[in-house]
């Protein structure tokens, strides 16, 4: 019988981006959020590791081709976030909190519709080295 195998890709980008809730008051904003609801925006070096499970093609071995979701995580994603104030230069998270989770649900929405069906995949993004969140889909 032949397993599931999870095959995994690290990428990384840098970003800026503010946590704030419009629907609260300066003070609110400030109390839930702390440092990052500062006015003037912060960075993070963020590292994304896509995960994607399934039978190995019995041709190429082959879960999938690495240089392939390479390709498809920097088109899809990094193009978009890279260097970028994530509240102000993307559509993305007009309407969105940029938090690390809400990040990670927009990255695998991004991300779904190019890897084959029959395949799973599992987003996780480290906002800092002691901080990451994992997101199943
Ligand atoms: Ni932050």
């Amino acid at each position: 019988m032949i397993h599931p195998v999870t095959v995994c890709r690290t990428e990384h980008f840098n970003a800026a981006h503010r946590l704030h809730n419009p629907d609260w008051d300066d003070a609110m904003n400030s109390q839930v959020f702390g440092k990052c609801n500062l006015p003037h925006y912060h960075g993070h070096n963020y590292e994304l590791t896509v995960k994607v499970t399934g039978i190995p093609d019995p041709g190429t071995g082959y879960v999938m081709d690495m240089k392939v979701l390479s390709d498809i995580i920097r088109e899809e994603v990094i193009d978009r976030l890279d260097h970028r104030n994530l509240n102000l230069d993307t559509e993305l998270f007009r309407q969105l909190n940029p938090t690390a989770e809400n990040i990670a649900v927009v990255i695998h929405d991004l991300l779904r519709p190019r890897i084959p069906a029959d395949k799973s995949i599992k987003i996780v993004l480290y906002e800092t080295p002691r901080n990451f969140v994992e997101y199943p889909g």
